[in-house]
């Protein structure tokens, strides 16, 4: 039998490369399942049509040479057929199906390879402090969270960073409002409960003293802002002070989000962009010294011919304003040369929004100039946006874009309704558990289900509805299973796996995928794939369930096969929704 930790197209594969030698390796040849309405075969390979202009031989007589050379005794691969120009349809034995399977029901990691170890550094969630969370960074986070967890499962070094923008402009409004108010005012508790409504408090302070005549008197509020922002950023004493105040307001508010949603962020992963600030005269320095930044206009620009704008003239990339003011391009440069330099990232994601690709491109290619990149792939994951039936920016009824919260609460209190319905014989304290579960979980699954550059359409309706490709529809099906085996008294059923209908045979191929999946999504960063998986194993198997009798099996060994089967789906579904921070309910 091939190494049972390899993923199973991969097994595939190196049977064909045994029978062929190794240039079938080199051809690149793309093995996928076939497609059921042409053949009945379970894998399509389609190298002897790559190799045929290698080899200047036609393609149909490579696939022949192949079909005839899998040697009779191959224990995983029962047939072989040369189709159309020169296609391989393979035909794997049940029997090994049916081994493989029993196998990885014994397997704790359920065939989850473990493929090298990498250090990852994941960038995701990364809000601003002072302003509530909106539903894109739902979506970062939650995009990122399933990264992580999926990384980490595949045995890679995991370094979450929570970068908040806790340094910018805006702290310089936040701490005169804050000195306004009172430090131990109800109005400063709101950062920790409403932070938007003290965002807002401050902003529209600044913007009215910002208008009256005359501006710029010494006293009035704009004037006051803008210099707390100098002298916090020159490091001041009681301006720190203040700005902790308002960042454990902050933490509390987040971790309370974070908390909420089951995300795996902490304290330890914050490294906001206020922890760069050292060393941003020196990254501006470094990169002048280099020749790399010029003074234009009294600010400190990167040019590249990389980054040219629409009057043909190069993007500037601004790493020190002309009033000696640093941005997010500076952190930036900062943060890639930390997570390179210092943390040795193998790979850098960063989970951020789509719009901000050209920023990333820019720094890391300015970064990259001045040496600061060595042995790391920086990768701009990006996030699409969420918007609402009208195709726009969600906003509630009043136009205000719509907050997380109040998102989440929506979902809550509909998945509420939703158990509340299904089931009405549970106390209320293990409704109000599943509801949380289910509310969350449905959330979840939209951003995760969408590939995550595309955009979709916030719908609680569809998200929430127990059919269809939604998060509550998996839910249900592992709660199924687990009340399959409960009835059964099949505590840990350990087979062995027997196939013998088409539908048991058709289940079990479908979950040796998994680990070949999981591995897929650690290379890609797409969870949609995952999620796309997990739904086409809760269909394959509704058909097992629809065709087979479980309990009622016509004997003791086919009973045991197909709970053994129901276990091994339940385990895939619920460590699959786990890799995608989605919590599986005993009972729904
Ligand atoms: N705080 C930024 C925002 O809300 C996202 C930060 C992403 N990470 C980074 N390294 N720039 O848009």
């Amino acid at each position: 039998m091939t190494d049972p930790a390899l993923a199973l197209t991969t097994r595939v594969q190196q049977a064909l490369a045994d029978a062929f030698g190794p240039q079938w390796r080199e051809a690149d040849p793309v093995i996928r399942p076939a497609n059921k309405r042409q053949s009945d075969a379970d894998f399509q390979a389609n190298a002897a049509m790559a190799l045929a202009k290698q080899l200047g031989r036609p393609p149909r007589e490579i696939a022949q040479d192949v079909a005839d050379q899998i040697a009779p005794d191959d224990g995983l691969i029962a047939s072989v057929e040369v189709a159309g120009p020169g296609f391989l349809n393979l035909t794997l034995r049940t029997e090994w199906i049916a081994a493989a399977a029993t196998h990885q029901l014994a397997d704790d990691r359920l065939g989850i390879p473990t493929p090298g170890r990498e250090i990852v550094v994941v960038d995701y969630s990364s809000v601003n402090a002072a302003k509530e969370m909106l539903v894109h960074h739902l979506r970062t986070t939650v995009v990122g969270d399933a990264l992580a967890r999926t990384l980490q499962a595949l045995g890679h070094d995991v370094i979450r960073q929570n970068h908040l923008g806790d340094w910018g402009t805006a702290f310089g409004m936040l701490i005169e409002h804050l000195l306004e108010v009172g430090e131990d005012s109800d109005e400063a508790k709101l950062l920790e409960t409403d932070p938007n409504a003290f965002y807002q408090a401050a902003r529209a302070k600044f913007d009215a003293s910002d208008k009256a005549e005359p501006a710029g008197s010494a006293g009035d509020f704009a004037t006051r802002a803008r210099k707390r922002v100098a002298t916090l950023q020159s490091g001041d004493a009681e301006s720190l002070r203040l700005w902790d105040k308002i960042m454990a307001f902050t933490r509390t508010y987040i971790n309370r989000v974070y908390a909420e949603l089951g995300v795996l962020l902490t304290d330890d992963d914050i490294r906001g962009e206020s922890s760069y600030n050292d060393e941003l005269a020196g990254v501006c320095d470094e990169l002048e010294a280099q020749g790399i930044a010029v003074l234009s206009d009294g600010a400190l620009c990167v040019f590249s011919d990389e980054f040219i704008g629409r009057d043909d003239k190069p993007v500037p990339l601004i790493v020190r304003k002309s009033d000696g003011g640093y941005g997010y391009a500076t952190t930036d440069l900062a943060t890639i040369r930390h997570r390179s330099l210092d943390l040795h990232a193998d790979r850098a994601l960063y989970v951020v929004g789509a719009p901000q690709n050209l920023h990333f491109r820019m720094v890391w290619a300015a970064a990259d100039r001045a040496g600061w990149i060595k042995g790391t792939e920086p990768i701009h994951v990006q996030i699409g946006n969420v918007v609402g039936a009208d195709g726009k920016i969600l906003r509630t009824r009043s136009g205000d874009v719509v907050s997380l919260q109040s998102l989440v609460d929506d979902a809550l209190a509909r998945a509420a309704e939703v158990v509340a319905q299904s089931r009405p014989d549970l106390d209320e304290e293990t409704r109000a558990t599943i509801a949380h579960q289910v509310g969350i979980g449905a959330i979840k699954y939209a951003d995760l289900s969408v590939s995550h550059d595309s955009g979709y359409t916030f719908d609680l309706d569809r998200m929430l509805a127990l059919q269809g490709n939604t998060g509550p529809y998996l839910q249900y099906a592992t709660a199924r299973i687990r009340s399959i085996l409960g009835r059964a008294d099949a505590v840990d059923p350990d087979g062995p796996i027997l196939l013998v209908e088409p539908a048991e045979r058709a289940l079990a191929l479908r979950l040796l995928d998994f680990g070949g999946v999981v591995a897929e999504v650690g290379e890609s960063l797409e969870p949609h794939r995952l999620a796309a998986y997990l739904y086409d194993v809760a269909t394959t198997f509704t058909a097992f369930y629809e065709h087979c009798p479980v309990l009622k099996a016509e004997d003791a060994a086919t009973r045991d096969s197909r709970l053994a089967l129901c276990a091994l789906t339940g385990r895939v579904l619920v460590t699959g929704l786990g890799l995608l921070g989605i919590e599986s309910p005993d009972q729904m």
